[in-house]
């Protein structure tokens, strides 16, 4: 049988964790007086604690100091932690199961790329680690998404070549880091924000064993 390697980011793709990092940099905001839009948090998904923390302050105009930009990015963390600390099983989305089964049953090399540090303790939670035979996360990575570094990293743990790679996204940057790693670009969540991925689809759901099959075979 044919080798792809199936690459999946975390946030937002597996678990429905992306409202949490958006009510935790909201508030954040909202203590410095920065108000953001969701669409604003659009460009924030898939991008690291420190670059989106960056992000933040230019759209509300400041600057802090190097102190109070660590101590804000701990308090941030804190405020997350807080939302995943009831995580379970519950809050896996819809088919992911389903789709990390028909991949192991095809014996298909499977591994998460995911921009965030806290992936793996939210893997742990949900009871999905030992889905994966390969673990890339904000942990392992030096450039953050939009740079391909996350994937290229992936792809070469689980030792199958960047272009018969298939990456699942739900965020801008990271369907373009998919894209420049010359993988395939899977977009789940809305074609107006991830039109630049090869394929779209509001969810897991909407993916059949059959577009799995075909993905392997081409
Ligand atoms: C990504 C999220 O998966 O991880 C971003 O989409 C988040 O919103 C990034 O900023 C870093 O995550 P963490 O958990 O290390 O702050
Ligand atoms: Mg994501």
């Amino acid at each position: 049988m044919n080798k792809k390697g199936f690459i999946f980011d975390l946030d937002g793709v597996i678990v429905d964790t992306a409202k949490y990092h958006f009510l935790a940099w909201k508030e954040l905001a909202k203590s410095l007086d920065i108000e953001f839009t969701e669409e604003e948090n659009e460009q924030l998904k898939g991008v690291s604690r420190v670059r989106s923390l960056e992000k933040i302050l230019a759209w509300g105009n400041k600057t802090i100091s190097e102190e109070l930009f660590q101590d804000l990015m701990g308090k941030k963390n804190e405020e997350y932690l807080s939302y995943i600390s009831e995580m379970d099983e519950n809050e896996i989305l819809p088919d992911v199961p389903r789709v990390l089964n028909v991949l192991k049953e095809k014996q298909q090399p499977i591994s998460l790329g995911s921009a965030s540090k806290n992936a793996r303790t939210i893997l742990e939670r949900v009871n999905l680690k030992s889905s994966f035979d390969a673990i890339v996360d904000g942990n392992d990575v030096s450039k953050a998404k939009p740079d391909p570094e996350v994937f290229l990293i992936a792809a070469k743990q689980i030792n199958i070549k960047p272009e018969d790679c298939i990456v699942f996204e739900d965020s801008v940057a990271g369907v373009t880091a998919a894209n420049t790693a010359n993988m395939i670009s899977i977009g789940i969540g809305s074609k107006s924000v991830l039109g630049h991925a090869k394929y779209v689809f509001k969810n897991f759901t909407e993916i059949s064993d059959d577009f799995i099959t075909s993905l392997i075979e081409n």
